[in-house]
């Protein structure tokens, strides 16, 4: 994961760098760290700090280093505890060699070793460090940077990014990508790099997306690429619309409370553009493909994993396509039958996590129909796929994913009825009625909230707060509904939480029910799925369970039956974790608020996981 970004140009670097690096702390936050060249005596300097960013920004009071080359690093660490040593940039021996990196040096310890031998001192426990050292033997070795880097390139195996910054060569920065992106803002003398171009939007959008397998040498007002055995490549410079108003809290206290009340703008706004869009031609395959397909495969990670569970119960009751669903890092590594008349959608929020990416590569690479649901058109999934489907939610800073969960329902429910209006399954009137309920369902989420708002902040999030430990059921589309639910709570809060199938209570997990661990329990809107929920709470109720209840209006025996009950109105029953959403959210976002978390930023995750 990590953020990488780097600046040469007419102008002094730090603003660039640390506005850079703030906009990817998604990508990690645990130290950053800078490297500039002093414009004065061209030596090499830089500063790191353990802990957010804004323990580096307190540092340039003292030590306030700068110059027009310089590069920068928010990391999420893979190699070596959170520590300053730890933190990027990394050196040389002579410290004139800075590297700021971004995935997995997979070879790190055989190059280490070698190195040590060689009476390398290493200060770190990264792999990142044996990058700058091996550059170094290198350089003595080819007395050229040219050579020095086909030869480093060459030896380093995994997926990774890096930028270095050499006193030797100050008016250069090279970066280098496999697999892990990374990206150059083009501007008038100067040039932007970043992992994303989130970094620099607002400053430039001419944008060099680094091609894989391939490294660069910028200069202020020039980049030379090669792919890896140094044959110069041609530079596509492309013009992307970049949104500088991104990262705006407004009133709100955190981002996440803002996502979640974004929800109901961003589902209204996806459907307005689905309807306007030409989704065969954007989804890369032609209306007859549609009509013929025997199956679809759906591939994600995390939450857009959970989004894709629901939408099977959408495009298997609508569509009546059997749809099968990967986790992306278990997609990889099992046996591949592709399938022609199939089309394997990926969905990923940010379109860079890198297990999802990988597996987007493998169905490529095996002939078959890809395209990616994504709220980031300039991501490398977009790149990769044959073609996708925009999500619309903007922009989503705070780690836990609320919006842009909203958003691929939306998307995959629309688009699993524009599959059904294409097959003839459904009619026009039918699909502007699921349009409807889609608004509908938005109008619930965003009503549902306002409806509990005071109840939960005056009283039921300071009483759940003190919970340890917290059960989650549902069952059939509330099932991975709840495992959302349980996702949420346990990466805001740390508070443990544990989801089941509700049917798969006395299998086992009943032995973990007593009054000391509240049970959350997702009804559906279905009469046959409901009376098993019933029953289900009935087993909690009668082992002094604590039950918490989240049901319909006119589930009248559930909601007796609970301890704490929140009713939502009735809806199109696949819309109802749409409908459910914001209040789920709100509720655990405010048990989050009172245990004090750092709700944007929870410890250890990063928010788009780049590495495998
Ligand atoms: C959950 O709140 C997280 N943001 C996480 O599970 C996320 O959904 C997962 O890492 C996948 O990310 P993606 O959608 O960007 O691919």
């Amino acid at each position: 994961m990590c953020g990488v970004v780097g600046y040469i140009g007419k102008s002094y670097c730090r603003d660039y760098i640390i506005q850079g690096l703030s906009r990817l702390e998604y990508r990690g936050y645990d130290s950053s760290g800078i490297a500039c060249i002093e414009p004065k005596d061209k030596k090499l300097v830089f500063l790191k700090s353990e802990g957010r960013l804004q323990n580096l920004i307190e540092k340039f009071n003292d030590f306030p280093i700068n110059g027009f080359a310089g590069i920068g690093h928010t990391r999420w660490s893979t190699h070596g505890i959170v520590s300053q040593q730890n933190a990027h940039p990394q050196f040389d021996c002579q410290k004139t060699i800075s590297i700021v990196h971004n995935g997995i040096i997979e070879n790190h310890n055989d190059l280490r070793l070698k190195l040590e031998s060689a009476g390398h001192i290493f200060n770190s426990t990264t792999d990142t460090e044996v990058i700058a050292h091996f550059l170094e033997d290198l350089l003595v070795l080819h007395k050229a940077l040219m050579p020095a880097l086909i030869s480093l390139i060459k030896c380093l195996e995994g997926a990774y990014a890096f930028a270095c910054l050499l006193q030797d060569f100050s008016d250069q920065i090279i970066v280098v990508r496999k697999r892990s992106p990374l990206c150059i803002g083009v501007g008038q003398d100067e040039m932007f790099i970043a992992s994303d171009l989130l970094a620099f939007s607002g400053r430039t959008n001419k944008v060099l997306f680094l091609p894989d397998e391939s490294f660069a040498i910028i200069t202020k007002d020039l980049i030379q690429l090669f792919d890896f055995n140094g044959n110069a490549l041609p530079i596509d410079i492309k013009e992307v619309i970049t949104d500088s108003t991104l990262s705006q809290m407004g009133a709100y206290e955190s981002y996440m409370l803002k996502e979640i009340y974004e929800q109901k703008s961003v589902i209204n706004k996806c459907v307005t553009s689905f309807k306007a869009s030409n989704i065969w031609d954007n989804l890369g395959v032609t209306p007859e493909f549609i009509k013929n397909l025997d199956t679809i495969n759906l591939i994600a990670c995390g939450t857009s994993w959970h989004a894709a569970k629901i939408a099977q119960f959408f495009f298997e009751k609508i569509c009546l396509i059997p749809t099968r669903v990967f986790l992306a890092s278990e997609f990889r590594y099992m046996p591949f039958f592709p399938e022609t008349k199939s089309l394997y959608l990926a969905i990923s929020q940010s379109g860079e996590t890198a297990d999802t990416l990988e597996a987007l590569a493998l169905v490529k690479s095996m002939g078959c129909a890809s395209a990616v649901i994504t709220n980031v058109a300039s991501s490398s999934m977009v790149r990769q796929a044959d073609g996708f489907l925009l999500t619309h939610a903007g922009p989503e800073i705070a780690v836990a994913s609320t919006k842009s969960f909203t958003a691929q329902l939306t998307a995959l429910y629309w688009l699993c009825n524009k599959m059904a209006l294409e097959k003839s399954i459904i009619t026009q009137k039918e699909m502007i009625a699921s349009e409807e309920d889609l608004r509908l369902a938005a109008e619930i989420l965003e009503n549902c909230i306002e409806n509990y708002k005071i109840k939960i902040i005056t009283d039921l999030a300071i009483k759940y707060a003190s919970y340890k430990h917290f059960i989650f059921l549902g069952r059939h589309i509330s099932y991975p509904f709840a495992l959302e639910a349980a996702l949420k709570l346990k990466e805001i809060s740390y508070i443990f939480s544990q989801c089941y199938a509700a049917g798969e209570l006395k299998h086992g997990p009943i032995a973990l029910i007593d009054s000391q661990t509240p049970v959350i329990l997702f009804s559906c809107f279905d009469s046959v799925i409901y009376q098993k929920l019933v029953s289900n709470a009935q087993e909690v109720k009668s082992r002094n369970g604590h039950l918490i209840v989240f049901a319909f209006e006119g589930q009248t025996e559930l909601i007796k039956l609970a301890d704490t009950v929140f009713v939502i109105p009735q809806i199109n029953p696949l819309l109802a974790p749409i409908a459910m959403t914001g209040l789920m959210q709100f509720f655990v976002y405010q048990i989050a608020k009172v245990l004090g978390r750092p709700i944007d930023r929870p410890r250890n995750l990063a928010k788009s996981v780049t590495v495998e």
